[in-house]
């Protein structure tokens, strides 16, 4: 008899709904699946009969056939198992029919439990959007599954919970949608907080522009002066994100299986921070079957590349690209598929291999050759994209010790919001979420500029040499630190800060 169960796939981000079906017929004990399914999948007989005889029914000795369909898209994962087994079940009469409208995801562990799977978020997404009525789900993953409006989740413990349900023996209790515009943000974000950095004002200061735009930010400064502590207190001034940037966020952490179970839906902006040694894979995702990589995971929020100039050429001249266009398509046999990668870019780099050039006090001891060809592995083109060059100079003793309070990150988080609040109005109706993220008509249109600011900028143009790039980024900057200020022009205060950022001192 043949049966069938629906499941999904993700390939990418998105999910795809796919058919199992099975036909058990007379013949020799065989278990047979087709349709490129691929070793995780092919592994799943095994894990299937073991689970059907340990939940109390009886796997079958005769010939089955599983099909995957469609059966030109490669089948990853071991997602597959709960439905193969549903199909069984049904096909060999000891569950009457599974429904039709329901979708089945998760991985059995042999003796019947269903396991953590990853991806049930898009693929409960696309359940719904297929208008199918019930997803079956591990019950460990039923609170993402819940996140999906509209669809009912019933979280499922074990094979034999499910057998139960089906034959309308002990029903299993749905569990209720999650609304995420109620939910709650939570701890605050690990890290440290701005007060713990003495002095640095300017960097602060930078840090701040840098979060409620959105823009890249170079910190350079010789060793130990605080650039590092001062890029990992940025997730606390980070502006919380929309429940619609959560869902996006979210569902690339559930494709790569970073999702903490407890915390289902991802309320603070990412910042991840990976090492120099990073394959390029690692860095703008990759493998055979495309997943994710650091720039999709920085997705909506910060991705902050420590010792720069320690990070390959390659891997460096690879995030060009994904900084202008906001996604990354990667090719590969398994298929293309586009991530997206919309991050702002943080750095921290030492002027020169010793790292003391130009320093105050001390002495750089590296030839002027040295210290050309080390700020020279960051390209041109990358430092084009940078929006605000920042020195953090060595700190006084004076400051180090003195009992000045410094503000705290949650004071100046909430200018950050308010500038956020602005831009939120300003982009209404449009994709876009921060200054940072517009494009050169929305420039003309949004930048509005006082007078004598747009004298200083023509004659900043004409001195500073500016590509057309950069004077784009130097409005988008203006507009953020005006919406700062809470002025809807740009002044000509907004854009001097603007352009000071901008230079770099160069060797
Ligand atoms: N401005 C500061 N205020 C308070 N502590 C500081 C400051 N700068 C540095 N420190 C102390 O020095 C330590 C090292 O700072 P950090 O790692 O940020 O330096 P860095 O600038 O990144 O140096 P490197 O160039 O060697 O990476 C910090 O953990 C902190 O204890
Ligand atoms: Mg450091």
């Amino acid at each position: 008899m043949l049966a069938k169960a629906r499941t999904c796939a993700v390939v990418g981000l998105d999910g795809y709904i796919v058919e199992v079906e099975v036909d058990i017929s007379p013949g020799l004990p065989a278990f047979n699946v087709v349709g490129l399914p691929d070793t995780a999948v092919q592994e799943a007989r095994e894990r299937v009969r073991a689970a059907i005889r340990n939940s109390g029914c009886e796997f079958p000795l005769r010939r089955i056939t599983v099909n995957l369909a469609p059966a030109d898209m490669r089948k990853a994962g071991p997602s597959y198992d709960l439905p193969m087994a549903v199909g069984i079940l049904v096909s060999s009469g000891q569950v009457s029919d599974s429904p039709d409208s329901a979708v089945f995801l998760g991985e059995l562990s042999l003796d019947g439990g269903l396991r953590h799977t990853s991806g049930i978020l898009p693929m409960v997404s696309i359940a719904r959007v297929r208008e199918l009525t019930t997803a079956f789900v591990p019950a460990v993953d039923a609170r993402e599954a819940a996140l999906v409006e509209g669809i009912e989740v019933i979280p499922t413990n074990s094979l034999g919970d499910l057998v139960s349900h089906l034959r309308g023996e002990t029903r299993i209790a749905p569990v209720p949608f999650e609304d995420i515009r109620v939910a709650d943000i939570g701890d605050a974000p690990a890290g440290p907080d701005l007060s713990h950095v003495k002095g640095q004002e300017h960097a602060k200061r930078a840090l701040e522009v840098a979060a409620a735009g959105g823009h890249n930010l170079l910190l350079t400064g010789p060793p130990g002066t605080g650039k590092t502590l001062l890029a990992r207190a940025m997730p606390s001034i980070l502006p919380g994100m929309t429940p619609q940037e959560s869902l996006e966020v979210t569902k690339i952490y559930s494709v790569s299986g970073l999702l903490p179970s407890d915390k289902p839906l991802i309320l603070q902006r990412p910042f991840r921070s990976p090492h120099y040694t990073i394959s390029n894979a690692g860095l703008v995702g990759g493998g055979r079957l495309p997943r994710p990589g650091e720039i999709t995971l920085s997705h909506r929020g910060v991705l902050f590349l420590d010792e720069l100039p320690e990070f390959g050429h390659t891997a460096l001249e690879t995030l060009r690209q994904p900084m202008e266009d906001k996604v990354v398509t990667i090719s590969r046999a398994g298929g293309t598929v586009t991530f997206p990668a919309n991050f702002a870019l943080i750095g921290a780099m030492n002027p020169c291999p010793c790292g003391f050039f130009n320093h105050p006090t001390r002495e750089c001891v590296c030839a002027p050759s040295q210290v050309a060809r080390y700020q020279k592995r960051i390209s041109g083109p990358l430092l084009d994209r940078i929006d605000i060059f920042v020195e953090v100079p060595p700190v006084e003793y004076e400051k180090l010790m003195g009992q000045d309070s410094e503000e705290t990150s949650s004071q100046v988080r909430l200018r950050v919001e308010r500038a956020r609040e602005i831009q939120r109005r300003r982009f209404r109706g449009t994709p876009f979420i921060c200054n940072a993220e517009m494009g050169p008509a929305e420039v003309w249109k949004l930048c509005r500029m006082e007078e004598n600011a747009r004298s200083l900028l023509q004659a900043a143009m004409k001195q500073l040499d500016l590509s057309a790039r950069a004077f784009h980024r130097i409005l988008k900057l203006s507009l953020t630190i005006a919406d700062l200020a809470g002025s809807d022009t740009i002044g000509i205060v907004h854009l001097a800060e603007a352009l000071q950022y901008r230079q770099r001192r160069q060797t």
